[in-house]
This record gives structure tokens, sequence and C-alpha cells, in this order.
């Protein structure tokens, strides 16, 4: 059985993200979607939330598994038996962020290989911090992230502008 994993921290997932999993599904028996806590990054959405909203956006997927991740990466590779971590590539800055993650797995786990996918031209520009940022202002997110994220994200504008009044 083909194991990969699609690791990160999702805050929130957006149809970037749901690009990258719908292609890597395809290539895998099983893909199992790690969601991370990040160090440094104070999260929006808490991980229970980020979890259900990956859940949601493939749920029409039956080889999808969506579970939190806690250690290290290769660490959680090799206990759920993958043998490949999956990372999309946006440009140069991704490369250069996974170049230098990538080395340190491959040396902590040479047996664990990274795939990298392009990610689809119509999503080069999104990230999880600009979508938070364009909600944050009142912009609209509906182009980049599936409806019950658009919701929270709004909730979340709304709980804070009332917080403010
Ligand atoms: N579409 C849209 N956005 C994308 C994207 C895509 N295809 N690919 C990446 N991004 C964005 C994310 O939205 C996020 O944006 P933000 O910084 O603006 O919020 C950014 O790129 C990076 O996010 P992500 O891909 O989720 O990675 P991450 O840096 O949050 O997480 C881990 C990286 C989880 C893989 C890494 O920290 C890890 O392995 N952690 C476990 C501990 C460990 O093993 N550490 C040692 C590593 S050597």
């Amino acid at each position: 059985m083909r194991i990969g994993v699609y690791p990160g921290t999702f805050d929130p997932v957006t149809r970037g993200h749901i690009d990258i999993i719908e292609r890597s599904a395809a290539l895998f028996d099983r893909l199992i979607v790690g969601v991370s806590t990040q160090e440094g990054k104070v999260a929006l959405f808490d991980r229970e939330e980020r979890i259900g909203f990956i859940r949601e956006s493939v749920k029409a997927i039956d080889n999808i598994e969506v579970r939190p991740l806690d250690g290290l990466l290769v660490r959680f590779a090799e206990e759920i038996g993958a043998r490949t971590i999956v990372r999309g590539l946006r440009g140069g800055t991704d490369f250069d962020y996974e170049l230098t993650m990538n080395i340190m797995n491959r040396q902590m786990a040479p047996e664990v290989d990274t795939l990298f996918l392009m990610s689809s031209p119509r999503w080069m520009g999104v990230s999880s911090s600009l979508i938070r940022e364009i909600a944050r202002h009142g912009g609209d997110v509906r182009p980049y992230v599936i409806e019950c994220v658009e919701g929270a994200l709004t909730e979340k504008r709304d709980g804070t502008e009332k917080g403010r009044s």
C-alpha cells in the first residue's frame, strides 16, 4: 500500500491546498493530511477547527484521512507507514524553505522521500495569511476557500469588530 503524507498548518485550508491534496490523493493508495501546530505562529483557528475544514473540503474523496500531527514530521511518517511526504511549491520562496526542510528530513530519515507538486497557476498567489488578511478587511475570499471557511472567517471578523466597539 502506497501511503503519502501531506503536512501543514492549514490556518485555514485554501483551494490551493485542496488542489495539492486532490492531485496527490490520485498518486497514493492512502493520503494522510497531517495538521500541525507551528512553532512561532499563533493560529487563528484551533486545530480541531482546521481539521474540520479540511475534512469538509475532501469529504468526497475516500482515500484521504485527516489527522493531527505532533512532533517530528519524519517520525509521524514512519508511524503511519508513509514513505513519501508531499509538499506544494508555489515559487522560489517556497523552494528555498522546502530545500532546507528536505535536507534535514532526509538526514533524519533517509528512507522517507519528498515529492513536490507545482501549485496550479490559479492558486500560486494564495496563502493562508493573505486569506486571513483579506477576510479581516472585509474582502471577498470566496474564490479561494470553501464556504464553511469563508463563514468562519466572517464570524471571526465580526467577533473582533464587536470586541472593539
Ligand atoms: N496553496 C496555498 N497555500 C500554500 C500552499 C498551496 N499549495 N502551499 C503552502 N501554502 C502556504 C500556506 O498557506 C502557508 O501560508 P502562511 O505562512 O501565509 O500561513 C505557507 O504556505 C506555509 O504553510 P504550510 O505548507 O502549511 O507549511 P508550514 O510551514 O505551515 O508547515 C510543516 C510546515 C508542518 C511541514 C513543518 O513545520 C513540519 O514539518 N513540522 C513538524 C516538525 C518538524 O518535523 N520539524 C522539522 C522540519 S525539518
